[in-house]
């Protein structure tokens, strides 16, 4: 009997995909709806054949000895998986998959959630609200800045980036676009986007959106140089990795008004945000809910249940990010 452990309680449709196919004592998933401590962690995989970790839960080498031989996959509940130690995995013969596609839609609705917010003062506004400080309408309360009509730059232009291209049209904005990799030239039409580099995104762009994955050469790419760099009405917005960005920076550009405003659902390190940036009313802040649609989130679980079937009946996974161990 495959035994596959859960790290946290998932919408059920993924979970009963998995115990409809393997039966109910093969599917352990963790009672408490709270990050797993290391300890359990290394308890609970043992022995097991698939463990389906959701991106808080750091998958390094030690947890994967502690599976043991076993452990043939790890199917994470992310489309990011920089929590998982991919090299470790690929040596142990272990398969890695992740959730694509499905939250792309989901994910691009929040950062443009965020990039309104920011330009219009919403968190401040409601604060202030609720704070019963509203006392009568104000020709300059809480003045924010235009979104239509004005210049969009994206850093990292893979699907989520896309989608957020698409958006913009409805708002007549011109999109400037910087990625490793450039578009085909009919997309770039389709997108109505312009390719440019780093510099000029930066000096042209009214918003930032941040869409790269996290790597070695995306850590930090936005401190205080960037900031500098960007107009001082510029909002930014970051829905991809918190490591991206130099918190400390940004609370420093957001309080001397370098820049006008940020939308942040990421952070270096999460669940602790930088007190400097809590301490910024021009930031909108959200804890990491990117994908957290009822429709999305159920679809990221079927998908893991999916990825995990496929590798315990010998199968190739549909979203197999190390292949080369198939
Ligand atoms: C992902 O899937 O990588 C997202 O950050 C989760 O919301």
């Amino acid at each position: 009997m495959p035994k596959v452990f859960v790290t946290r309680p998932l919408p059920d449709s993924g979970i009963q995909l998995l115990t409809s196919a393997l039966g109910e004592d093969s599917v352990v998933v963790a009672s408490r709806d709270h990050e797993i401590s290391r300890e359990d962690l290394l308890e609970q995989v043992s022995g097991i054949d698939a463990l389906l970790p959701i991106l808080g839960d750091t998958v390094d080498a030690r947890v994967m000895d502690a599976a043991g031989p076993s452990l043939k996959i790890i199917a994470n509940y992310a489309v990011g998986y920089n929590n998982i130690d991919v090299a470790a995995a690929t040596e142990r013969k272990i398969a890695v998959t992740n959730t694509p596609g499905v939250l792309t839609e989901t994910t691009a609705d929040l950062a443009w959630s965020l990039l309104m917010a920011a330009a219009r003062r919403i968190g401040e506004s409601e604060r202030y609200l609720r704070a019963d400080k509203w006392h009568a309408w104000g020709a300059q309360l809480f003045l924010g800045v235009d979104v239509h009509g004005k210049t969009l730059g994206i850093f990292g232009m893979g699907r989520i980036g896309q989608a957020i291209a698409r958006r913009a049209r409805g708002f007549d904005m011109r999109v400037l676009y910087t990625d490793p990799v450039r578009l085909e030239p009919s997309l770039e039409r389709e997108l109505n986007a312009t390719f440019v580099d780093k510099p000029t995104l930066l000096a042209e762009s009214d918003f930032v959106s941040i869409h790269c994955p996290l790597l070695p050469e995306t850590t930090r790419a936005f401190g205080a140089p960037e900031f500098k760099a960007m107009k001082p009405a510029a909002c930014i917005v970051n829905s991809s990795r918190g490591p991206v960005i130099d918190e400390a920076a940004l609370a420093a550009a957001l309080k001397s008004g370098e820049i006008f405003a940020a939308g942040l659902d990421v952070y270096e390190n999460e669940p602790e945000v930088h007190p400097d940036l809590l301490a910024c009313e021009n930031a909108v802040l959200a804890p990491h809910i990117g994908s957290a649609s009822r429709e999305t989130r159920a679809k990221m679980a079927e998908m893991a249940a999916r990825n995990i079937l496929a590798r315990l009946e010998g199968e190739r996974p549909p979203n197999c990010v190390n292949p080369e161990v198939l």
